[in-house]
């Protein structure tokens, strides 16, 4: 491993020599610098092992029963004062500095005095059934006050009625197989059901078709452990609390935006920024309600009309119909949705907590998580904070204890309000943008931290793959059974079960869903975002965003040892301090270009043809991508050669241009009609769940072919994401 192998033995001697420690053959490497007198280490296997080590399980499930004692949405009490204080004074009693940013920020509530509910209304106005909007409690601790009634977060109070339409994942091409069955869901009410896309965009899609307002609701089948066809309501008793499925009260609450705060588009929502009129900000204009399946069954058992494909059928023991009418007693009835919501300017603070670096302290290596959940938490996001405090924890006590100090200055931050919108990340990244740019090296992000025992998963822009791979071997397997198998680290299990075409562990890109979005697609910083997870194919583990993901779920049914949370935190650990640390940057620019050769590919695969027949040719963006991959080796050769001997001047040079790579992908302009910047990956435009590679392009050809665009426009894109890669290629030279 080149220079990186060089650097590791001279420092490993002089190490040795100096502090008289054993020698680690064959572990990581190693770099030690002269200081004044005394010896500072940048990296090396036994501080490496020190931090590890100091990661406990049972400091995590303590950190997380603090955190999950009450209800803690955005803007409550409960998390702007009580959290925000135990996170700020616990940082400051292990790291050299916090800061609380607070931001005034417009947030979505449900009405306790105008509560949300949906009827099935008889000609003559008397009501058939009401649906309420409390979820049942099913021990003690929920019945805790203050938890939030279901409502989506951002969308608009007021009335809506008209026909049922039962319009499956609400997706685009579920809306188009409806119109080739002839039917026109305009004027009417849609019923979705959760999965497979971001809720907010069967929300706009909803719109898009003309509806006046959309349920939706989560199918036993996604959510419930339920065979298709099989439940009905006297088999309430499955799921929680003696299952770890949905039970049949329960529902998921949730935001439809991601944009940040709606008043303050591209901007930090300071006491001097200018606000947008409410009626310009990027929010949905129908109204639109989540129920949990026992009330769904009360409407899709008496829907009519004809039967729904087989592909649409679900968990509830019916046929699922289209709708349009309702049977037998119910013919003529309507659907009447009612939203009290209502938005309010609420103060919001995130919590940031620094240890400062020795030799670049301008330097910023990050790892965030958010503080707010929808109601306990016990899993989004707290799991998460938990781990995160208890790595802040660790590697502040290293610091403290004289054994280390990182290279470059590590940031921990403590969102708030990501539920509503990634408000508080995205503001920050707003107000701190020029800095960012100029000097954030990587964001590492942990939301849920476990939601399952089967394997980490994990999302991460091309240049941190390496990284990632090279951090989980470094972390002890937490499933003794995967042990036994002869798969000993948290690496084994993660591409037994998840391998790539090289035989890797897959990685997938990242889009949005949480708060690195606004850290890659509008300040371009090289992103990971980490968790563990089961293997069930299911939309989210079943309990998600509801009253029952608390403390005792993550006890009883997902990481009763807190083992699974370590084995993330010590990844995550592992991982900041490689970043922080490592003279060179553990960047690996190859990777981008054999990730953007494999974009080509699959453009030129999907679409070449078409194109050429549109006299579009890609020869351009070809030749691009290959002076990038020069660029890259280029860069990658003069990374590895560095020595011991290398001057602090040649190595800033070289990890100013590793880590600015994806600043380069950024056009200043934004993708079209949108905020992000980032032209090789966008969440995408019909799932912001999902990455949309070569976002710019994709989306014109996407339009062009739905006749609301022109090869005109995918020409355009194309030369921006030519000229793109040409500035990234630009920006590896010297
Ligand atoms: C309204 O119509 C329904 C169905 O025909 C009937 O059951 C109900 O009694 C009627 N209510 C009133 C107040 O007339
Ligand atoms: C919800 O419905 C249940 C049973 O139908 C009822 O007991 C309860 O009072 C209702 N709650 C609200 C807030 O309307
Ligand atoms: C929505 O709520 C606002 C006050 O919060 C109220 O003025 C307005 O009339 C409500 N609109 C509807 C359609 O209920
Ligand atoms: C659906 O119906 C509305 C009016 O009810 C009409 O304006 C619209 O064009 C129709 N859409 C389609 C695709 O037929
Ligand atoms: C929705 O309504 C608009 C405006 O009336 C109309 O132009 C459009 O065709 C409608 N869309 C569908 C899918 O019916
Ligand atoms: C579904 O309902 C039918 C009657 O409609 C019943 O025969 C069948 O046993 C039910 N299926 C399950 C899995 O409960
Ligand atoms: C911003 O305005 C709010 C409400 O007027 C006030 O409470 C707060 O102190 C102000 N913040 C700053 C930083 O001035
Ligand atoms: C905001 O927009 C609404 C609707 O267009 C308008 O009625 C209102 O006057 C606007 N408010 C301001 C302060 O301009
Ligand atoms: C993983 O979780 C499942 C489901 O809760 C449980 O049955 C299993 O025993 C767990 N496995 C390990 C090794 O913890
Ligand atoms: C990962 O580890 C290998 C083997 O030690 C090393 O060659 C490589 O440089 C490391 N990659 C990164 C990005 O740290
Ligand atoms: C857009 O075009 C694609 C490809 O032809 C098609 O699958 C999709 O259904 C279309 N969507 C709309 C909204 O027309
Ligand atoms: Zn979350």
């Amino acid at each position: 491993s080149g220079a990186k192998g060089l650097l590791g033995m001279a420092s490993i001697l002089a190490a040795a020599l100096a502090i008289g420690i054993g020698i680690l053959i064959g572990k990581s490497v190693v770099n030690v610098k002269t200081i004044s007198d005394t010896i500072q280490w940048d990296f090396d296997a036994g501080i490496q092992d020190l931090i590890l080590n100091e990661i406990k399980a049972s400091n995590i499930k303590e950190n997380l029963r603090l955190l999950t004692v009450l209800p803690h949405e955005a803007g409550s009490h409960q998390d702007e004062v009580v959290l925000t204080n135990l996170i700020k004074e616990t940082w400051e009693t292990h790291l050299d500095k916090v800061e609380v940013y607070p931001y005034n920020v417009l947030l979505s509530y449900p009405s306790i005095s105008d509560p949300n509910y949906i009827e099935l209304v008889f000609p003559n106005g008397s009501v058939a059934l009401k649906t309420n909007y409390t979820e049942v409690p099913l021990d003690q601790n929920e019945k805790k006050p203050k938890v939030l009634p279901s409502f989506l977060a951002h969308t608009p109070n007021g009335t809506a009625s008209g026909d049922l339409y039962y319009v499956n994942y609400g997706r685009v091409e579920d809306f188009e197989e409806l119109l080739k069955l002839n039917v026109n869901v305009s004027g009417s009410i849609c019923m979705a059901r959760y999965g497979r896309i971001f809720r907010g965009e069967k929300v706009k899609n909803a719109e898009l078709y003309n509806c006046t307002g959309i349920v939706i609701f989560t199918d036993p089948f996604d959510y419930g452990g339920m065979a298709k066809h099989s439940w009905s309501p006297e088999k309430s008793s499955i799921g929680y609390p003696n299952t770890w499925w949905l039970p049949p009260s329960g529902f998921q609450r949730g935001s439809v935006q991601m944009l940040g705060d709606p008043l303050t588009p591209g901007y930090p929502s300071l006491n001097l920024t200018y606000r947008i009129n409410e009626s310009k900000a990027k929010l949905p204009k129908i109204q639109a309600q989540p129920i949990s399946y026992e009330q769904a069954y009360e409407y899709m058992a008496i829907l009519g009309g004809q039967d729904a494909p087989e592909k649409w059928q679900g968990g509830l023991n019916i046929t699922y119909k289209i709708g349009g009418s309702f049977k037998a007693l119910h013919k003529n009835c309507k659907v009447r949705i009612h939203v009290g919501n209502y938005k309010v300017q609420k103060k919001v603070h995130n919590v940031i907590g620094y240890i400062k670096g020795w030799q670049d302290p301008d330097k910023y290596v990050l790892l965030g998580n958010h503080r707010d959940a929808w109601a306990f938490g016990g899993l989004d996001p707290s799991s998460g904070t938990a781990v995160v405090m208890e790595v802040a924890r660790a590697m502040g006590v290293v610091v403290k204890q004289g054994k280390w100090k990182p290279r470059r200055t590590i940031v921990f931050c403590n969102w708030a309000a990501e539920e509503p919108g990634l408000i508080g990340s995205t503001e920050w990244t707003e107000q701190l943008e020029k800095r960012l740019l100029l000097r954030a090296v990587s964001y590492v992000n942990i939301d849920i931290a476990v939601q399952g025992n089967a394997t980490m998963r994990a999302g991460s822009t091309p240049t941190l793959h390496n990284l990632l791979y090279n951090s989980t071997k470094s972390v002890q397997n937490p499933n003794e059974e995967e042990k036994k198998k002869n798969r000993p680290t948290v690496y084994d299990t993660w591409l037994h079960k998840n391998p790539n075409d090289h035989n890797l562990p897959f990685i997938r890109n990242l889009g949005s869903g949480s708060d690195y979005t606004t850290f890659l697609q509008r300040c371009g910083v090289a992103s990971v975002d980490l968790r563990y997870t089961f293997d069930e194919h299911i939309p989210s583990y079943p309990v998600y965003h509801s009253l029952h993901d608390t403390f005792k779920y993550m006890e009883n049914f997902i990481d009763p040892e807190f083992k699974y949370s370590k084995a993330i935190g010590q990844v995550a650990a592992d991982v900041m301090l490689k970043l922080s640390s490592l003279s060179v940057l553990p960047l690996n620019p190859i990777d981008y270009a054999a990730k953007l050769r494999y974009m080509f590919k699959s453009l030129e695969t999907t679409n070449g043809k078409l194109l050429a027949a549109n006299g579009i040719q890609l020869t351009d963006l070809n030749s691009a991508i290959w002076e990038f991959g020069k660029a890259a080796q280029n860069l990658n050769n003069v990374a590895q050669s560095l020595t011991l001997a290398s001057s602090e001047s040649s190595i800033r040079i070289v990890n100013d241009q590793l880590f600015q790579i994806d600043r380069g992908f950024l056009d200043f302009n934004g993708l079209p009609g949108r905020l992000w910047r980032h032209v090789i990956f966008a969440p995408s435009s019909h799932n912001a769940y999902r990455a949309s590679g070569f976002p710019g392009v994709t989306d014109a050809i996407y339009n062009v072919l739905n006749n609301s665009g022109s090869w005109e426009d995918v020409k355009q894109q194309l030369s921006v994401l030519t000229l793109k890669i040409l500035s990234a290629t630009d920006l590896m030279i010297a």
